[in-house]
């Protein structure tokens, strides 16, 4: 299949609902960035490489030289909050950047103020802010939200939009008949079903718009029957779940090595602290057990137990999320791994990672928001699989197992670009060049 890719001419929206540590973080170092105080570190659109044809040919540009992406000149932001601060204010309570840093760009923060949220206490108890829509029904409120998406892109003057979901963490809860169909879940915001999140109400009023979303938290939200048809039925890119940062960043950075040489895993006990207002919300075990079910798929889907049983059959898997207010966004990880090689002999790997949560989260989201759009202009439709090196839980279509191992992942991400611009696909076999070889001789 040839994708034709439209230019990313004009002005590109990034709207997100939830403006609190990542988002404003995300704002915050773009118009950093765009004044040349800051680098795009950690994102693969602004700083990635490519290799381009064979080894020999010395071809590696920069990705946003190879495919066309928005330029951060022509990012306009936007976005939801059940607080009422604007993000200069919002970016000063997370207390993720410095003060300096953020007065620095404070009249482009200032400028952005959240529009009232669509939200549910039921869905986050441990948030109790009250710039909230009111609406007769679910359905209702989901209108409301296509008026705020139509509104913002007339006032910004933009040409496109996309919206990634970068609010709290939602409460756990499974598919259930009202996700099933596109007839069920509008009789389901109709009738104001109790199983339709507002993440849920978030995506459908994009998709019902035209925008294409991507899912920064472990909520169900895009991945229901429901949104993914409609996602079809709209000709709209979709993707999620959970951004990929921190200890599970470093899990599939390292279990895929330990897969690749055949050493076995007895154990991996996971524990972080964190304070930021993610974690207060993760402190609600309802909560809580949305992001573990997310982090805890990742090792079986890797190690395969089934297919490996001497070596992982007997795995233990723990994960534990803990809220400690001093440590605010700096979140501090500990991995104790048991494993064993050569004739059964054990040993250890800890792994204490300080990270920064959001300073990990932030280019990400800036890189779903251009590669979505990049999608859509390509004309790529419906689940985003190739985006799975973002997320924690990547989202395929039913029935396929989820790619984890990162460099897999990133092998995907990258040969799908080369598969838009109509460059050869790199298998790593390299026998070519040796069959070159020969026939020079
Ligand atoms: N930082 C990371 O490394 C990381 C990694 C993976 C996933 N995530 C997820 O990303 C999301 C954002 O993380 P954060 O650290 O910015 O959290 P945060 O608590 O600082 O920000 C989330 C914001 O969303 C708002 N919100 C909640 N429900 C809303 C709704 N229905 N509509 C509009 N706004 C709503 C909250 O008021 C809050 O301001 C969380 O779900 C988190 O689990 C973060």
């Amino acid at each position: 299949m040839e994708y034709q890719v439209k230019n990313a001419d004009g002005r590109l929206g990034i709207l997100m609902p939830g403006l609190g540590a990542v988002a404003t973080t995300l704002i915050a170092g773009v118009e950093s960035i765009k004044k040349g105080f800051s680098q795009p570190v950690g994102s693969l659109t602004q700083m990635g490489r490519i290799r381009l044809g064979k080894r020999t040919d010395e071809r590696f540009p920069l990705i946003k030289e190879f495919v066309p992406l928005t330029d951060l000149e022509n990012i306009v932001f936007g976005g939801w909050d059940v607080y009422a601060d604007n993000v200069f204010e919002a970016a000063t309570t997370a207390k993720v950047l410095e003060p300096m840093l953020l007065h620095a760009v404070r009249p482009e923060l200032e400028r952005i103020v959240p529009m009232k949220a669509v939200f549910d206490k039921a869905y986050a108890r441990n948030l109790d802010g009250n710039h909230v829509k009111e609406g007769a029904d679910k359905m209702e409120l989901a209108e409301a939200l296509m008026e705020d998406i139509r509104q913002f892109k007339e006032t910004n003057g933009c040409d496109r939009l996309v919206m990634v979901w970068c609010g709290s963490t939602e409460i756990y809860i499974e598919e259930s008949g009202v996700h099933q169909s596109i007839e069920a879940f509008e009789a389901g915001l109709r009738s104001n079903d109790p199983n339709i999140a507002p993440s849920m109400i978030y995506a459908y009023a994009a998709i019902k718009s035209g925008v294409p979303f991507a899912n920064g938290a472990p909520n169900l939200t895009v991945d229901i029957p429901a949104i993914v048809e409609l996602a079809k039925e709209h000709g709209i890119a979709i993707s999620g779940k959970d951004f990929k940062t921190g200890q599970t960043l470093m899990k599939t950075i390292l279990a895929p090595g330990l897969h690749a040489r055949a050493l076995g895993v007895k154990g991996w006990f996971s524990s972080n602290i964190l304070g930021n207002r993610d974690g207060y919300v993760l402190d609600a075990p309802e909560n809580f057990k949305t992001k573990e079910v997310s982090k805890l798929s990742v090792l079986d889907e890797i190690f395969r137990p089934e297919s490996n049983p001497e070596l992982y059959g007997d795995m233990y898997h723990k994960v534990r999320i803990n809220y400690y207010p001093p440590h605010g966004d700096n979140k501090e990880s500990w991995d104790n791994i048991d494993i064993f090689g050569w004739l059964g002999y054990q040993m250890q790997i800890k792994i204490n990672f300080l990270c920064r949560d959001s300073i990990l989260a932030a280019p990400l989201v800036l890189d779903l928001a251009l590669f979505t759009d990049l999608a859509q202009r390509a004309g790529m439709s419906g689940i985003q699989e190739w985006l799975s090196f973002y997320y924690k839980s990547p989202q395929t279509a039913e029935g396929l197992a989820p790619e984890h191992d990162i460099f897999k992942q990133l092998m995907k991400l990258q040969n799908t670009l080369r598969h838009m611009m109509g460059e050869d696909l790199i298998t790593h076999l390299g026998l070519d060049y040796y069959q070159d070889l020969v026939e020079a001789l």
